[in-house]
């Protein structure tokens, strides 16, 4: 399905390769693809979780929160159950929304005020998106293995939220 549109009611078919960095690539191409003809931000970002999900390896959650207020409301995502709303400024994902920045956390226990939504999570990283300029929300991934996330999956998934942020802007 890379490259046609999902409102056309295709099947998605997959394609995964053994190469890290490729289905990275996959993954951004696919992103752009669900983008393609598609209006509702809830609809975009249950698939874009599940893409997310299917294409990063060693991963028990994958989502997105909303900033509403001061504060990030959960939206789709993969994995287990999560806290619903997290303060601005608070844990790994309110501090990237805070400051407008990229977060890699190579250990959790070693974030001050990291929340954990999930006892398995031992390292993070979250991404800013934004709408008119302004932080809209995170895209928030787990790994159960410590050092999981490198500048590699910080520069493809930076990629997903630049897209993001476009379709935000309505361009
Ligand atoms: N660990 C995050 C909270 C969200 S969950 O990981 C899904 C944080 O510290 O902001």
């Amino acid at each position: 399905m890379v490259g046609s549109s999902p409102a056309s009611l295709n099947m998605f078919k997959p394609e995964k390769t053994t190469d890290k960095t490729k289905n990275y690539v996959l993954m951004v191409e696919s992103a752009k693809a669900f983008m393609e003809g598609e209006t509702d931000m809830i609809a975009l970002l249950a698939n874009l979780s599940a893409l997310i999900k299917l294409y990063v390896d060693d991963l028990n959650w994958a989502g997105f929160y909303i900033l509403k207020g001061d504060e990030l409301v959960l939206g789709p995502f993969q994995g287990l159950p999560a806290c619903t709303r997290i303060p601005l400024g608070k844990g790994v994902c309110g501090s990237a929304a805070i400051e407008g920045k990229t977060i890699i956390v190579k250990d959790v226990h070693e974030f001050p005020g990291h929340i954990a939504c999930d006892a398995a999570s031992q390292s993070e990283l979250v991404i800013p998106f934004f709408k008119g300029g302004l932080v809209n929300g995170v895209i928030d991934l787990d790994s159960p293995t410590k050092g999981r996330f490198t500048e590699l999956e910080a520069e493809y998934l930076g990629k997903v939220a630049e897209l993001l942020s476009a379709f935000l802007d309505g361009s």
